[in-house]
């Protein structure tokens, strides 16, 4: 973990709620890692997933405005500071010659770092990215220049109707890597096979020092910002 000062670069909306933070000076970061931002006005940090790190110190996040932090961040202008700790968590495994990527809203955003990082390993992925309807879809032009892409919808709005676990049935894989929901990620661990679920808990320090964000695995307690936010799907107690 470092305490890093980070300058932006760019805040643009990708549709009505989620906006794409690009920021400079950070470390890289591998996927399935987190930053926590410093929100002017806050006393908790917001833990929010590394969905691109470059070597140049470029960080790239995508936030969904959903309360006062996040709006606080949207409000970003090039130029800006924000004072962030970075390089939390553990992030994924690359151990699968045939990946499926299964993403849900938001949790999209770490699974674009990981289909750079298999594709960088010469592994072109699967990605199956779930949105609400249409209007909700991001980053699907962006994934496609490193996986194969089907999108679902569960209003059928575009893509297949059905949700991004629904969508993933037969398609080839040996091993899959989930973020969204924790319904969709329980339904991903029950029916997918072998596979990684990136989880998300209420976090106090980010770091492990609280024990606030403790889930249960097979394994006993484990801390979603230490341990995880990455665990095997067949060790976290659903
Ligand atoms: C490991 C991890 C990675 C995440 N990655 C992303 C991401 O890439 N993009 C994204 O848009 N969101 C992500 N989230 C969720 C994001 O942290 C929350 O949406 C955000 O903190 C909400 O802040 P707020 O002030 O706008 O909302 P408020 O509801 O006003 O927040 C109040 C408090 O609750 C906490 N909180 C609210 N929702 C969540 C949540 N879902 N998870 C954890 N804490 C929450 C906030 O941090 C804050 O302390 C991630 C969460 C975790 C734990
Ligand atoms: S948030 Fe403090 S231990 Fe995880």
């Amino acid at each position: 973990m470092k305490r890093e000062l980070l300058s932006v670069i760019s805040c643009r909306p990708l549709n009505g709620t989620v906006f794409e933070l690009k920021l400079a000076g950070a470390s890289a970061m591998r996927a399935g890692q987190f930053v926590e931002l410093s929100v002017p006005g806050f006393f908790l940090r917001r833990p929010i997933s590394v969905a691109d790190s470059e070597a140049d110190g470029t960080l790239t996040l995508l936030i969904k405005t959903v309360g006062e932090g996040t709006k606080k961040l949207r409000a970003l202008a090039p130029g800006d500071t924000l004072d962030a700790l970075t390089g939390l968590g553990n992030g994924f495994d690359l151990d699968a010659s045939s990946p499926l990527l299964v993403g849900g809203g938001i949790g999209c955003a770490p699974l674009y770092k990981l289909a750079k990082e298999f594709a960088a390993a010469g592994v072109r992925p699967h990605a199956v990215l779930g949105f609400r309807n249409a209007e909700e879809m991001y980053y699907v032009k962006e994934f496609e220049r490193y996986c194969d892409v089907t999108v679902a919808t569960d209003d059928g709005s575009a893509g297949v109707k059905g949700n991004a676990v629904t969508a993933s049935a037969g398609i080839p894989h040996d091993r899959f890597y989930a973020c969204g929901p924790q319904v969709m990620l329980r339904a991903a661990a029950g029916s997918l096979g072998r596979g990684q679920v990136s989880l998300e808990a209420r976090m106090g320090c980010g770091f492990g020092a609280c024990m606030g964000c403790s889930i249960v695995t097979t394994k006993g307690y484990a801390r979603v910002c230490k341990e995880g936010p990455v665990f095997e799907a067949a060790e976290v107690v659903w």
